[in-house]
């Protein structure tokens, strides 16, 4: 039997109105599961901002559909300028940032021997530097204001493991882990506190997912998904609002001695790799066949 499956969606445990009068501010909010804990802020009141490279304003539209409160702007991680001038616009349009969500990342599979020095950099500065870049931004602005603030990472499981053929994802996220203890321990004397939460497998037909194999679409994912049930020690994929209810508890005043954590909400599937691992195929053939098959099934698809 499989783990229970969560209360439905639009349910919250969180009293009604726990973010109110708050700003949330949620990088890379416009899509995928930066989307889904942008909404469960919002359910509980809170003001959205909604910051990415292009793609904020579908973020920004579903939380509005949904009755919230939201605004869009334009943030490059990589970039501490527009990092702070993005903080300036939402402070003038919602007011000071009280949650930084550092969701945006960048991935993409390859194996190490075949990863150019610029795509090793171009996801490293994404995913570790534009952490540190937002989270500091975020913390100068708390300090001086001398008021108190959480932030939570998206972290990956793969940090604490590696990530054959994401190397750079891995090792950024590593980094991600690594920097969430340290500010913890630097900032808690000033009511800022930071945490990083690792989600698992969390289909979303509407995101570009790292953890759903190359080549795929939304067309094979639900057979994706069957398969990758098998493989999860809880017997199910994760929902996406499971992480929303893990992120607003983190940031709310409910968790407010709970700093320096790195939790993976995955069905305990980093830590199955003993007992049912697969037998292994060398990474260099697995990325080419799995290749291979998409393009097969694509061609497939094309000539039926
Ligand atoms: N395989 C190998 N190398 C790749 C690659 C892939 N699939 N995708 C990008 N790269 C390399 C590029 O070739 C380039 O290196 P080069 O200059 O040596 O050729 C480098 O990475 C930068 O790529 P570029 O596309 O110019 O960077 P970008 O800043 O425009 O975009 C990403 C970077 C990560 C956002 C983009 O690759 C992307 O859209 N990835 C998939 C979507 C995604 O990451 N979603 C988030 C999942 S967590």
């Amino acid at each position: 039997m499989p783990l229970s499956p969560p209360p439905p969606l639009g349910a919250h445990f969180l009293p009604s109105g726990a973010y109110g009068g708050r700003v949330v501010m949620v990088t890379g909010g416009g899509t995928g599961l930066g989307k889904s804990i942008a909404l469960e802020f919002a359910r509980l009141g809170a003001k959205v901002a909604i910051v990415s490279r292009s793609n904020f304003e579908a973020g920004v539209a579903a939380i509005k559909a949904d009755g919230g409160e939201a605004f869009g702007a334009a943030m490059d991680v990589r970039d501490p300028a527009s990092v702070a001038a993005c903080f300036d616009a939402v402070e003038a349009a919602l007011g000071p940032v009280d949650v930084l969500i550092n969701n945006a990342a960048g991935n993409f599979e390859v194996p190490a021997d075949r990863m150019s020095p610029n795509a090793w950099k171009t996801v490293v500065d994404i995913v570790l530097n534009g952490t540190f870049y937002c989270a500091r931004e975020f913390g100068l602005r708390r300090l001086k204001a001398g008021k108190g603030g959480a932030v939570l990472n998206v972290g990956a499981p793969y940090a604490a493991t590696g990530g054959p053929s994401t190397a750079h994802s891995a090792a950024a996220k590593a980094g991600v882990n690594n920097l969430t203890w340290s500010l913890a321990v630097e900032w808690a004397p000033d009511n800022i506190r930071i945490n990083t939460l690792a989600p698992g497998f969390y289909p979303e037909k509407d995101r570009s997912n790292h953890s759903v194999e190359a080549g795929s679409s939304a067309a094979n994912l639900d057979a994706q998904i069957a398969k990758r049930m098998q493989t999860i020690p809880g017997g199910r994929v994760g929902q996406a609002r499971e992480l929303g209810w893990l992120a607003t508890f983190l940031c709310s005043d409910y968790a407010n001695y709970l700093t320096g954590h790195v939790i993976v909400l995955d069905a305990a599937n980093w830590l199955r790799r003993w007992h049912s691992t697969a037998p292994f195929e060398p990474i260099r053939e697995s990325f080419d066949r799995r290749k291979r098959e998409a393009e097969e099934a694509a061609a497939a698809k094309g000539g039926s």
